[in-house]
Parts: C-alpha cells; sequence; structure tokens
C-alpha cells in the first residue's frame, strides 16, 4: 500500500465540521471546489467568506508530486530549507527524462545511462527526506497519481501544470513551480487567490465515436487558452455521472489548456469503481461514509447560475469528436468540418503519424478502444498508412494492457510502443527527419501542440484528438477522413467503413504488474548523504538571490520585447534543454531562446545595446550581467502559459533581468516569478505595449513605498532625448513584497527556519 490511508481518515474526520462552518460563514449553499477549499484551510488561515479572484488564502494541501525535471529544481530548493523531512506525504516521478526513440527497453537503458546521475541524486534526496520515489519506467506522474494518491475531496499541489489531472477522482489538485512545494513540504502555508468558480453542466450520454477527450476539446474550443484563468472548473449534471473514472481524469488533465487553476468532479460510482480496481476499496469505503460532502450541495447544481461565476452547458448526445490544433489547444474543428477548415487554411492533409497515450490518455479504457480499431485493420483488408505509436501511462497499465493481448493487437499494425514515459509529449522524442524541418501533420491524444514541442520541428502541424480519433487517422493516413460516415479502400480494392470503437472501462481482470517501480524512502534518512559533484554539467547547488537593494531600478535595458505568443516554452524551451533543469547557469543559456522579437520578428535574435549588434537572447542578457546591467523583458497577452516550470522564472532573475512587464500573466507563471524575487508587471494601460521602443532605458519608480494594490511608474526614456511614464500594476499582496525584498521566498523560509 503506496497511499496514506491514515491522512485521507482524518481529513474526512474533519470535513464535515469544516464544510458546516463553512457554509455558515458563507451562508449559502456551497459547490463542491468550494467544500475542498474550506476544508484544507492552514491552521494559521482564518475562516471567512472569501472574495473570489481577490482573497489570497492560506491552504494546507495533503499532498505533493513532483516530476523528474521540475523535481531536481524542487529539491535543491527544499535542501537549501534547511528542513529535516517532508512535512507532508510526496512523491518523485522519474518521466520526463527518457527519450523516445527505438521503443521502450532500449530507450529506457539510454535515459538511465545518460541521465544516472539526476536519477541518483533524486532517489538520495527522496530517500533523506521521507519523499516516495517512482524510477524511471513506473509511469507518467499524473496518471500514477491517478492510481494511487489520488482520493475523493482531497487537495494535492504538484510540479507540473497537469497535476490538475487527479480531479478525474474529485481532488482539487493544482499545478504549481518548485517554490510553492517547497512551501509545502516545508509545513508552510500555501498560499493561492481563491479562484472563481466556473461551472459546466453535462447532459445526455456519449456514443459513437464521441469520447471524454471531446468534452474538454469542445470546451476548449468555447473557453480558449485563457478562459480558465484564475478559475476552477467542475463539471457536474447527469453526463458526468456517466464518464468513466479516466475520462474525466482526461478532461482535467486539460483543463491546464485552458489556464484554469484546476478542474475537478463530484465523487460518483465511477470514482468507486476507479478505486476498488486500483486496489484502494478501502478508500472508497471512507469516502461513501462522507459521500454527501464530496459533492456540490444538491441546491448548487439545481440552479448553477446562482453559484458559479459561468456556466457553460454541454450536451454529450450531441457531442462531435474534434480535432484540435495546429499550434494551439483551442483551436477546436468537428470532424464534420475538418475538410473545409484545412483546405481554408492549407493545412497539410497527409497524417504522418499517430501518436497515442501519454498522461492525458492512456487509460485501459483509451488503449482498449483504439485497439478496437486497431483490430479491424485486419478484419478489414486494411492496411494503417500512417507510423504509429503507444506511450503508456504506466508500468500497471502497459502490463495490464499487454497481459489483455492490445500491445499484439498494435504491433500487427506496426506501432512502436515506447517507455511509460512522456517522451514526444514534452519533444522527448527522436523523430526521424524532423531535423529536414518539412511541413508535415501528426494527430496525437496528447494535450499540448504548441510549435515545436512533439519533435522540434516549426513545421509540424500537430492535432490533437481522442485517442480513437487519433487511430483512425492514422489508419486512414488522411487528417480529413470521417470515420462516422466516409469509407477506406482496402487492400483489395473494396469500399469499408471502421465500427465505432468499443471497449472496457476497467480490465474485467484487475490491474496488475510485476513491478510497479515504487521505492520508499528510509525511515530515517538523516543519514543519507546526498553529493552533487561540482563539475557536474547536470547539478548546480543553489546559491541565494540577492535581496532588493532597498531602491528604485534605474537604467534597466530592454532584453527583449516578446510578440505574440510566449509560453514557458517559449522562455525555457524542453526538449534537450530538460537535462539542465537541475543546473541553473547551464540551463540559463536558453533564456527565451523561443520568442519572437517584435522589432525585427526573428526567434533568438535581440540587439544588444552595448554593442548595437544582434545576437541571441542569452548572450545579450550575459553581457549585460557582466557590466551590472539590469534590464526587463516586455512582453504579450497570457506571457507564461503553457507548464509550471519555475526555470522560466529563475533563468532571468539568475542573469539579471529585473522586471517582466507584460499585457497579461498566466497565473502559474506570475506566481512563479513572484516567489523568485523578480517584479512581474502589466501594462494599466495595454496600449502602453506599443510605447516601448528598442533603444529605450527604463527606471521602475515607487518600490520604496511598495505596497499591495499600489501601483508602479515606468519611466521610459527615449533614444531621442524624450521621456514619458506609464503605470504599471502588480498584484503582489504584502507576504508577496517581502519575498521580493529578501530576494526570494526561499531566502525568507531559510531566514525563518534559521532563527
Ligand atoms: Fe508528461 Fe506530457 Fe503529461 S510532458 S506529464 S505526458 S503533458
Amino acid at each position: 500500500m503506496v497511499f496514506d490511508l491514515d491522512m485521507i481518515k482524518a481529513l474526512y474526520d474533519k470535513m464535515p465540521s469544516r464544510i458546516a462552518k463553512a457554509r455558515k460563514v458563507v451562508n449559502r449553499p456551497l459547490t463542491l471546489s468550494e467544500k475542498i477549499l474550506y476544508s484544507h484551510l492552514h491552521e494559521e488561515q482564518k475562516l471567512e467568506n472569501f472574495g473570489r479572484g481577490k482573497s489570497y488564502v492560506d491552504f494546507a494541501p495533503d499532498r505533493v508530486a513532483m516530476q523528474d525535471a521540475t523535481a531536481q529544481m524542487a529539491l535543491l530548493q527544499f535542501m537549501s530549507a534547511g528542513r529535516p523531512k517532508v512535512a507532508v506525504p510526496s512523491t518523485v516521478h522519474c518521466d520526463h527524462l527518457i527519450v523516445a526513440k527505438t521503443g521502450a527497453a532500449e530507450d529506457l537503458t539510454n535515459a538511465n545511462n545518460e541521465s544516472s546521475e539526476v536519477f541518483n541524486f533524486l532517489s538520495s534526496v527522496s530517500n533523506k527526506y521521507g519523499i516516495g520515489f517512482w524510477r524511471p519506467g513506473a509511469g507518467i506522474i499524473h496518471q500514477v497519481v491517478l492510481e494511487n494518491y489520488a482520493f475523493p475531496g482531497g487537495m494535492m499541489i504538484g510540479t507540473d501544470s497537469h497535476t490538475v489531472n487527479a480531479g478525474g477522482l474529485g481532488m482539487v489538485a493544482i499545478g504549481v513551480g518548485g517554490a510553492d512545494a517547497v512551501d509545502v513540504m516545508s509545513g508552510m502555508a500555501w498560499e493561492l487567490k481563491f479562484p472563481k468558480l466556473i461551472g459546466i453542466k453535462l447532459t445526455g450520454k456519449l456514443s459513437g465515436w464521441a469520447s471524454a477527450k471531446d468534452v474538454i476539446l469542445k470546451v476548449a474550443g468555447i473557453l480558449t487558452v485563457k478562459g480558465g484563468t484564475g478559475a476552477i472548473v467542475e463539471y457536474f449534471g447527469e453526463g458526468a455521472k456517466s464518464l468513466s473514472c479516466t475520462g474525466k481524469g482526461t478532461i482535467c488533465n486539460m483543463g491546464a489548456e485552458i489556464g484554469a487553476t484546476t478542474s475537478t468532479f463530484g465523487y460518483d460510482e465511477s470514482m468507486e469503481r476507479y478505486l476498488i480496481s486500483t486496489n484502494r476499496a478501502e478508500v472508497a469505503k471512507l469516502a461513501n461514509k462522507v459521500k454527501e460532502h464530496l459533492t456540490a450541495d444538491a441546491e448548487v447544481y439545481a440552479n448553477p447560475e446562482q453559484y458559479f461565476d459561468q456556466v457553460v452547458e454541454i450536451n454529450l448526445s450531441e457531442l462531435e469528436p474534434h480535432l484540435n490544433g495546429p499550434f494551439t489547444p483551442d483551436l477546436a474543428t468537428p470532424i464534420s468540418k475538418i475538410k473545409e477548415e484545412a483546405a481554408k487554411n492549407g493545412w497539410p492533409t497527409k497524417v504522418e503519424v499517430g501518436l497515442i497515450g501519454s498522461c492525458t490518455n492512456s487509460s485501459y479504457e483509451d488503449i482498449s478502444r483504439a485497439a478496437s480499431l486497431a483490430r479491424q485493420v485486419a478484419d478489414k483488408g486494411l492496411k494503417t498508412k500512417a507510423e504509429f505509436t503507444i506511450t503508456p501511462g504506466s508500468e500497471v497499465v502497459r502490463y495490464t494492457i499487454d497481459r489483455d493481448g492490445f500491445i499484439d493487437t498494435f504491433d500487427q499494425i506496426g506501432a512502436k510502443v515506447f517507455a511509460n514515459a512522456c517522451g514526444p509529449c514534452i519533444g522527448m522524442w527522436s523523430r526521424v527527419g524532423a531535423e529536414k524541418k518539412e511541413k508535415n501533420t501528426i494527430v496525437h491524444s496528447f494535450n499540448r501542440n504548441f510549435q515545436s514541442r512533439n519533435d522540434g520541428n516549426p513545421n509540424t502541424f500537430a492535432f490533437v484528438a481522442s485517442p480513437e480519433l487519433t487511430t483512425a487517422l492514422a489508419i486512414a493516413g488522411d487528417l480529413t477522413f470521417n470515420p462516422a460516415t466516409d469509407y477506406l479502400t482496402n487492400e483489395r480494392g473494396e469500399q469499408v467503413k471502421l465500427d465505432p470503437p468499443t471497449g472496457d472501462e476497467l480490465p474485467k481482470k484487475g490491474f496488475d504488474a510485476e513491478d510497479p517501480g515504487f521505492i520508499a524512502p528510509a525511515k530515517d534518512g538523516s543519514k543519507v548523504v546526498v553529493k552533487v559533484s561540482e563539475s557536474s554539467d547536470r547539478l548546480q547547488l543553489l546559491a541565494p538571490f540577492k535581496p532588493w537593494e532597498g531602491s528604485d531600478l534605474k537604467g534597466l535595458r530592454l532584453l527583449i520585447k516578446a510578440k505574440g505568443k510566449c509560453t514557458t516554452d517559449h522562455i525555457s524551451m524542453a526538449g534537450k534543454w530538460l537535462k539542465y533543469r537541475g543546473h541553473l547557469d547551464n540551463i540559463s543559456n536558453n533564456l527565451l531562446i523561443g520568442a519572437t522579437n517584435f522589432y525585427n520578428e526573428k526567434i533568438n535574435s535581440v540587439k544588444n545595446a552595448l554593442s548595437d549588434s544582434y545576437d541571441e537572447v542569452p548572450n545579450v542578457q550575459r553581457a549585460y550581467k557582466a557590466q551590472g546591467l539590469g534590464s526587463i523583458v516586455v512582453g504579450d497577452e497570457n506571457y507564461g502559459e503553457g507548464s509550471s516550470r519555475e526555470h522560466a522564472a529563475m533563468e532571468p532573475r539568475h542573469l539579471g533581468v529585473r522586471a517582466i512587464l507584460v499585457k497579461s500573466f498566466a497565473r502559474i507563471h506570475e506566481t512563479n516569478l513572484k516567489k523568485q524575487g523578480m517584479l512581474a508587471l502589466t501594462f494599466a494601460n495595454k496600449e502602453d505595449y506599443n510605447k516601448i521602443k528598442e533603444d529605450d532605458t527604463f527606471d521602475i519608480v515607487g518600490l520604496t513605498s511598495f505596497a499591495p494594490e499600489v501601483p508602479l511608474t515606468l519611466v521610459i526614456r527615449h533614444n531621442d532625448g524624450t521621456e514619458e511614464s506609464i503605470q504599471v500594476n502588480h498584484t503582489y499582496n504584502a507576504n508577496q513584497i517581502e519575498w521580493f525584498k529578501a530576494g526570494s521566498a526561499l531566502n525568507l523560509m531559510a531566514a525563518k527556519f534559521a532563527k
């Protein structure tokens, strides 16, 4: 048993009275999200009627999960915090550092050779500080969490934006940066702006080619990549109950793609079935006893408009399969419209590769439904036109689908089975020919499809779809194939139609694995020694950032004025850079190399004001740093959307950038910047973005009286000798201002524990 039954029991014992008190203070029925949030207030947090989207609230999450790429920095920070052991159950999952190339066995051996230093570091830190360790090959963090740790009514944080996946099992699970994980693992309060609430009512029932994935693809089309910002999305209705638990996980997983704080579902029979099937009947039993507290009060779902800030309704019976993309997950096209959209937009229609699996879609149900299509290839005399790959979410899933014959079925259509890891989803895909940068189309059942994400080729048009549709399109080799209406010509020249997918929600013989890949930590880790070599290029112990100098910031240079989308992938690329996630100085060489410079529309080419020449972004910033000059980064809307990677905040801080000034921020990134002692500012008037010129210098004024809700002033000095002042806003509360002054949140915490 790897999960903590006592912790769950203790929470369920307290939940009814905590919820009753909250209901009294708020003086109205409560949504599920509110019940979970109010049940997890930190002991020092006073109970009050919190303002949604306004109040900063201190929470005490039940657990923490970290993946290997972000865990390195999280644990390096935790080591600096001066604690002997983690304060809440925590786990590390090795899933991001495995390159998908030839197939599971060989790829895993290569990863173990290539990254042994990092895996050894993570396992020894885990062993020392009481953290559960899931070794490479055990599976993708979110699938492993769903199978082992998620539980209805729980609250967790994870250092990965798709931590939200655990909402499928009724949690409030939130993706954060490593510094937040350090807070929770140190037993400190974890602060979050009390979220707004979006209710999504699901009516009807899925049938035919539609799947749970299509629910979130449709929602992404409605709400867009920014539509969920600062909100928890709560799904309810008969349609919600009809979905499997893992289907709910898929929907919650991609809540990250609409910027939502998290998404969740009320406890129901699908969750009970999943808990039992994954050997957690005791958890289901406990949950059944507090059932009414693990869903919203009845009045809420009867009159959702009264209790949610926004309500969306989707009829599952009418839902069409969708293809979202290319290059953004919210460009949603129903399959019946794909022909005309592809023609209109010039999307390449030949599907080169279909990829299923990942943390988003590798449940038993997904794989069995995809296999039902693969089986039809031989039965109907077809030949699969595109390449096809499977990335199982965990060893438990892989072992079970192998035992039940699905891997054999996929083998027969020439599929490649990658390791139980992120692989192509995070750009760890050594795709043959990608370096030629040819225009091509792939379809996958992952969650993200930003340019260059999967194979590093900016000309790969990646579309997101359900595993079933991905499989059908790989068989057809054609993006415009609508399996519900179109025919395929088989090897005998006959016209055949694919039957709609069928599958099992859960394995009839139960889940199994010979070795799931878990290593429990030492009971007493105080003697475990963690070594980091000074000559390592993968790991570097952290030096504290310098505290604020106590004055306004003067004479700052412009590092880059980024144009358009600037996600954490653009700020701190993944792919080959993942290997430097534990070495701040080395990874800083990828700072903003994916961002487009507003002035020359080029990527990784900005003006060095000292030499008046263009150079790569990290080189220019290092040149400023060498001269003791600070700089600012200017950005567009939703700056820092995408992942929770704090390197996107630490790198500019390490290299001497002093402020990030944008039209708007993605939530996690804004918090990450604050935690690292950086100024995260927004234009009070978005049009002022146009006032920033390439050769300007800047002063940031008002820092000596830096206070919540008091804007700062940016003085812009133009090259022609003129100057102008604009108002810049911030969302720092009093505590966050202390982080800024101390140089980082970690500096403040280390000082507190040292007392
Ligand atoms: Fe990994 Fe992709 Fe999920 S990177 S955690 S499989 S979103």
